[in-house]
C-alpha cells in the first residue's frame, strides 16, 4: 500500500468516576464502543459525512460534532491542511453514562493520526479528544477520554499537563455495566451537584479514593470493596435513576465489590472479583431494573480493557 486513503478506529466504553473518584478515576471496558472511519478528501477541512446508530440526533456539522471537533483540533495542532471526511458509527448509547462523547472523539483522533501516518504523541491526542468531548459533554473532564485512549484503570490528576497514572488492575477483576433505557445528559447531572461539598463528606470521599488506590496496589479485595462508596455525587444523582437502590442492592447481594452510577448515569456499574461473578451480578442488576422500575436494559460484562482505542483497519492503494 503506497498511500493510506482511509482508516477505521475503535474506542471503548468507559466508566467515569469508578464510584468514589469523581472526575479522577476512569476505566475502559472491552465493549461496546464507537468506531470512526477517516478518509482523505481533496478540499481542506473536516466534514462529517455520516453518523449511524444515533437515530439522526447527532449533528453532522463538524464544529458541533465531538469527532469533528477533535479531528479539527488535531489537524490544527499538526498544521495540516489535509481534508478529512469522517463517518461516526455509534455503538454507545447517547446520554447513557458510558463515555460516548469521549469514545467518538478518541476514535476520531486515532483514525486521523493513523490515516496521516502522523505519529502524534498520545498526550497530544488526548488533548485533541478532550476538546471534542467538551462539545458533547459540556466539560472537559478526562476520566472518560483518558481510559478510552490508553485503556486500563486511570487516575487523572487535573493540571496542565494533567498527570495520568495507570493503576494496577488485579488479575481477573471484572465489571458489570447495565444500561437502562433512559437518558441523562451529563451537563444536567453536573449542574445538580452545585459547587461545594460539606467538609465531613469530603473527608470520607478522599479517604475512599486513597483507599481504592491502596487496595488496587495491595490486591486487597476487602479494602477495594469498602472504598467503593460515593457520598458526593451519588446522593444527588441517584434519584434521577428509577430503581437505583434496588439495582445496587441486587448487585451487592449477587457478590459485587461495589456498585454505583457509571459516570453521570443512568448506566450503573458494579466492580467484581472475576468474570463469573460479574455475569451473575449483571443479570441480577437487569432483573432489578425490570422488577423495580419496569425498565428494559442491556448488560455489558467485561474484564478491564487494558489496551484502549485501536486502529481496526487501514485502506489505500
Ligand atoms: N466524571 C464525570 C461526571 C463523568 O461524573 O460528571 C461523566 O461521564
Amino acid at each position: 500500500m503506497s498511500q493510506r486513503t482511509w482508516a477505521r478506529a475503535f474506542a471503548p466504553a468507559t466508566v467515569g468516576n469508578v464510584i468514589c473518584g469523581f472526575d479522577v478515576f476512569g476505566l475502559a471496558l472491552e465493549r461496546p464502543g464507537d468506531e470512526v472511519v477517516a478518509r482523505l478528501r481533496d478540499e481542506p477541512g473536516v466534514v462529517v459525512t455520516r453518523v449511524t446508530g444515533d437515530d439522526n440526533r447527532i449533528p453532522l456539522q463538524a464544529d458541533r460534532n465531538t469527532a469533528g471537533v477533535a479531528a479539527q483540533v488535531l489537524l490544527a495542532r499538526i498544521s495540516s491542511r489535509q481534508g478529512i471526511a469522517l463517518e461516526v458509527h455509534k455503538g454507545l448509547p447517547l446520554s447513557g453514562g458510558l463515555g460516548g462523547s469521549a469514545a467518538s472523539a478518541v476514535a476520531a483522533v486515532i483514525a486521523v493520526d493513523c490515516l496521516l501516518d502522523a505519529g502524534v504523541a498520545r498526550e497530544t491526542l488526548l488533548h485533541c479528544a478532550a476538546a471534542g468531548e467538551r462539545i458533547g459533554a459540556g466539560a472537559a473532564h478526562l476520566d472518560n477520554a483518558a481510559p478510552a485512549l490508553y485503556g486500563g484503570l486511570v487516575l487523572v490528576r487535573p493540571g496542565d499537563p494533567p498527570d495520568l497514572v495507570q493503576l494496577p488492575v488485579p488479575d481477573g477483576m471484572a465489571c458489570a455495566v447495565v444500561h437502562p433505557h433512559i437518558e441523562i445528559e451529563t451537563r444536567n447531572a453536573r449542574r445538580i451537584l452545585g459547587d461545594s461539598v460539606p467538609l465531613a463528606n469530603a473527608v470520607i470521599q478522599w479517604s475512599n479514593t486513597a483507599a481504592l488506590v491502596a487496595g488496587l496496589f495491595r490486591q486487597d479485595w476487602d479494602l477495594i470493596s469498602r472504598a467503593l462508596v460515593d457520598v458526593v455525587a451519588e446522593p444527588l444523582r441517584s434519584p434521577l435513576v428509577p430503581g437505583f437502590q434496588a439495582v445496587k442492592d441486587a448487585a451487592l447481594h449477587a457478590g459485587a465489590l461495589g456498585c454505583g452510577l457509571s459516570g453521570s448515569g443512568p448506566s450503573m456499574f458494579a466492580l467484581c472479583r472475576n468474570l463469573e461473578i460479574a455475569e451473575r451480578v449483571g443479570a441480577a442488576m437487569q432483573k432489578a431494573f425490570a422488577d423495580a422500575a419496569s425498565l428494559p436494559s442491556e448488560a455489558y460484562v467485561s474484564i478491564v480493557n487494558r489496551r484502549g482505542a485501536k486502529v481496526r483497519e487501514i485502506g489505500g492503494w
